[in-house]
């Protein structure tokens, strides 16, 4: 057996499975605390909630976790946790972010790192703690992200300098290259004024130490779990939306729009993130004082475009496009289509034309679009499932239900358990195409509103 877990933002879920068949054994899963700066020892206590409902990991020969990237922990040299840590949909750091762009340039970050720094990358958040918590700083002796610091508890909590990452999660610190597949120390310098005394080493893909895979980021472990294809475009909506494709080479979109991260199989994984995605819908239900299916059934009972009211579902502030100190907006509300229908919609077309314009985004970076995958805790609402194709504009394919982070995770477990050169081969997920007719002047009005409301 193996067992693959997920700390995501808002929960902690543990699957096993059989290493070779990849069959579903048991599975578990507990809540996280809200917020954008959470104790790690919640995710711990989620962690143990969740694997005890999924039976124990004891007869488990191999585990790997997965968990939002980017996330800032940071311990002292005995490995006390220093300060809560904060989250990538976190914006306080976006002054630091904007320091660090104006001191080298884009192009320079671009070049050295794939990515141009904005609030969520760990190295903004590296910035705002040397700033505004010096006391802090001082004390921190190792820097690591959520699920190096979970893989480490995991397998004992010994010295900090036992610490390990992958490829995946490092090139979401804004420090290590993958491009060159290595750390830009100078520029972890720059940003926190010293190097801490720890980075994680950095695992190969198929790695095993004890018993434990190298793990990843959440992204990462979605493209394991639903097996992605060269020519796949992942969009997930879960708390974060993404859209995401693997690519063998690495990825320098000088615009900053693209991430240029690597994969969990030795390859790279361009992503386009945007803040604002499942939670939008949340927020719609809970102003119209419905539940989730009934938003779905309100929206999927309006006509596309929703008579003329456009949402820019910008809640958490935007990090593509970079608005970090944004706010939502309604445009076009008149007397005659103000109905909770039409906000229902709107709040689904919202979210999706931002997916849209990740799409785009990527595929201007040289992303081979031929299908588009659609997953994530968002994408079990009826009405964005109907809703996507047509604002994508292009036919749309649902993987059989799942929990693709936590099965990544287990993939990953079962290849180092195997010791083999490539991932297991699974089972192909069951999937279903949507289509739809194309609703490209959806996009353009919800362009014009966001340009009025938000880009004044
Ligand atoms: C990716 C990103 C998010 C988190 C969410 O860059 O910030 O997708 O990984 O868990």
């Amino acid at each position: 057996l193996v067992a693959g877990i997920d700390s995501s933002t808002q929960s902690c879920k543990v699957v096993v499975r059989d290493a070779e068949s990849g069959v579903l054994v048991r599975e578990g899963r507990a809540p996280h605390p809200p917020g954008t700066e959470v104790d790690p020892g919640a995710w711990w206590d989620a962690l143990g909630v969740a694997s005890r409902a999924a039976g124990g990991l004891d007869d488990v020969a191999a585990v790997s976790v997965a968990a939002q990237q980017h996330g800032l922990v940071c311990l002292d040299g005995s490995g006390v946790v220093v300060r809560p840590a904060l989250l990538w949909n976190d914006t306080r750091s976006a002054g630091a972010a904007r320091d660090l762009v104006a001191e080298l340039g884009a192009a320079a970050w671009v070049a050295a790192v794939g990515n141009v720094p904005v609030a969520s990358l760990t190295v903004a958040k590296l910035r705002w703690l040397a700033e505004h918590e010096p006391g802090n700083a001082d004390r921190t002796a190792a820097v690591c992200l959520p699920h190096d610091w979970l893989t480490w508890r995991l397998s004992g909590g010994r010295g900090v300098e036992s610490l390990t990452t992958d490829r995946s999660d490092a090139s979401g610190t804004g420090y290590w290259s993958a491009a060159g597949g290595e750390y830009r120390l100078e520029l972890l310098e720059r940003a926190f004024g010293r190097v801490p005394t720890v980075v994680p080493s950095v695992l190969g893909p198929g790695a095993l130490s004890g018993r434990f895979g190298a793990g990843c980021g959440d992204n990462a472990a979605a493209a394991l779990g639903v097996q992605a294809r060269p020519g796949d475009v992942v969009v997930s909506v879960g708390t974060s939306g993404t859209a995401f494709a693997r690519a063998s080479r690495p990825v320098a979109d000088p615009t900053g729009t693209v991430n240029g991260f690597a994969d969990a199989e030795g390859g790279h994984l361009p992503l386009v993130c945007t803040l604002n995605a499942s939670r939008v819908l949340d927020a719609a239900a809970a102003l119209l004082g419905v539940d989730l299916a009934e938003l779905s059934r309100l929206a999927s009972s309006a006509p596309a475009g929703a008579d003329g009211l456009v949402l820019v579902p910008y809640l958490e502030g935007e990090r593509t496009p970079d608005k970090p100190d944004s706010t939502g907006a309604v445009h076009g509300l008149r007397l005659d289509n103000a109905t909770p229908g039409n906000f229902a919609r709107a709040a689904v077309e919202g979210l999706l034309c931002g997916l849209a314009d990740a799409i785009d985004a990527l595929a201007a970076v040289g992303t081979p679009v031929e299908r588009v995958l659609l997953i994530g805790g968002g994408a079990r609402s009826a009405a964005v499932r109907e809703i996507a194709p047509a604002v994508f504009g292009r036919p749309v394919v649902l993987p059989a239900t799942g929990e693709y982070v936590a099965d990544g995770a287990a993939r990953q477990a079962a290849w180092a358990l195997a010791g083999a050169d490539a991932p297991p081969h699974w089972a192909e997920l069951r999937s279903t195409v949507v289509e739809a007719d194309p609703t490209p002047w959806v996009r353009e009005r919800y362009a014009t509103a966001r340009d009025l409301t938000v880009n004044r």
